[in-house]
């Protein structure tokens, strides 16, 4: 790729994602070429790509001159789809300081590195339930009967939601993050797609907030209920918005990063077999970098509250600023042969989950969920292969495999 195609390569429409993965190419030219970089196309509103590990940072660790708004990915305008600062939910990643502390305190004890090691037992039984219903067969789709189960049995035990209603869940959350899916779009337009899961989600959250607020259990739903911010209950929109974030966040990235990091391990069979040949020692640094390879969030927006310099180039107030963390996870000045899959990596400073005022709140309980996952893979694992090419989904959001046929040989 030369550097005339910077004004033609495109990473923002969702299609190129489904068909060819995550743009590592033209990635690679902006961080070379143009790394902090104005781009304009057709139907797409104008952004500032923010290419370079150390870039995000410094967007990242300046909440007030990079603000979050409802504007929280870049994509391509598209027919239905709702305008730009429609009030879709109201949650901590389109909130600002201080407001963001003060909500995201809330529920912040649940997610401390000590109160998610209390559920690792829990976590690894999950684990260990789901592996079992594959064991009887030699062929089956990981994503679908594998990676989507674990999260979403984690978050929903947390929340204390019965396992009849599992199944809606992951059905809602699906229709939220690739509304534009043909296979969770069904007929209707995205926007129609978008407010029918929205409606589902928060008729059922409110039942949930009801209950809980005549018995409180030891749970999520419970904490959030009856929850407070400088004294008083959550409102009813932003009560209920929460619940769909961290439901959803819980689900969709931990997933793709559980199914990518297979795939991974298919594609590099000297890693797998390290990792089977040490799954005690190798599961940290494998699930960091199988974190960093995958990067499951590919972007986040910010909007610049005041005129900027960024490495020379002027970001105007009001500008839009799309961080593309599977970028900075292979900026060659932070990783050594960052395009090498390398489970033993170590210092691995990846930003898959963020940084700063939004750092990602559920990193320890997805850290958790990966290595339950991956140990319980190396150990019982003996050999995997892939059935029939993956699908991936139609997201330039989180990106993520869809389907993920495999043939497998399991203890
Ligand atoms: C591999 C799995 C995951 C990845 C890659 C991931 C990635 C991210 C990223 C990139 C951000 C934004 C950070 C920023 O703007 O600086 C974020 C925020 C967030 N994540 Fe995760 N996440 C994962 C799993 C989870 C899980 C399991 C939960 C649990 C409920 C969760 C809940 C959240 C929440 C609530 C936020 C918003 C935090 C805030 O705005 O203060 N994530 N995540």
């Amino acid at each position: 790729m030369t550097q005339e195609n910077l004004e033609s390569i495109d990473i923002v429409d969702p299609d190129l994602y489904v068909q060819r993965g995550y743009p590592h190419e033209e990635w690679a030219l902006l961080r070379s070429k143009a790394p902090v970089f104005y781009y304009q196309r057709p139907g797409v509103r104008p952004f500032w790509a923010i290419t370079k590990h150390a870039d995000i940072i410094t967007i990242s660790r300046q909440p007030e001159l990079f603000r979050s708004s409802q504007y929280l990915f870049v994509t391509v305008e598209q027919e239905g789809a709702p305008p730009d600062d429609m009030v879709f939910l109201r949650q901590l990643l389109n909130m600002n300081p201080p407001e963001h502390a003060l909500y995201r305190g809330v529920v912040n004890r649940r997610f401390t590195p000590r109160a998610v090691q209390r559920l690792s037992t829990q976590v690894e039984q999950v684990t260990t339930e789901v592996i079992q219903k594959i064991v009887d067969r030699t062929e089956c789709d990981f994503v679908t009967e594998v990676a989507a189960k674990l999260p979403l049995a984690v978050i929903a035990e947390m929340f204390g939601i019965p396992r009849s209603d599992w199944e809606l869940m992951f059905r809602l959350s699906n229709s939220m993050i690739a509304p534009s899916d043909p296979e969770f779009a069904g007929s209707e337009t995205i926007e129609e797609t978008l407010e029918r899961a929205r409606m589902e989600f928060f008729q059922y959250f409110s039942q949930l907030v009801e209950d809980r607020r005549r018995e409180p259990r030891d749970d999520i739903a419970s904490t959030l209920a009856n929850g407070t911010i400088n004294g008083d209950p959550l409102p009813q929109f932003e009560l209920l918005s929460y619940f769909a974030l961290l439901i959803i966040a819980g689900n969709e990235t931990t997933r793709n990063a559980i199914s990518g990091g297979l795939y991974a391990l298919i594609e590099h069979q000297d890693q797998f077999a390290l990792l089977k040949a040490n799954p005690q020692l190798m599961v940290k640094s494998a699930v960091e970098e199988i974190l960093r390879w995958t990067s499951p969030v590919v972007q986040f927006t910010r909007i610049a509250t005041a005129d900027t310099e960024l490495r020379g180039q002027t970001i105007r107030e009001g500008d839009v600023v799309a961080m593309f963390y599977p970028s900075a996870n292979r900026d060659e000045e932070v990783f050594d042969d960052p395009d090498r899959f390398d489970i033993r990596r170590d210092p691995n400073p990846h930003l898959a989950f963020g940084m700063g005022e939004h750092y990602c709140l559920g990193a320890n309980l997805a850290r958790l969920e990966l290595q339950a996952m991956f140990r319980l893979l190396a150990e019982r694992l003996d050999s995997v292969e892939l059935a029939a090419p993956i699908q991936r989904m139609r997201s330039n959001f989180v990106g993520g495999i869809k389907h993920m046929p495999i043939r497998y040989r399991i203890k």
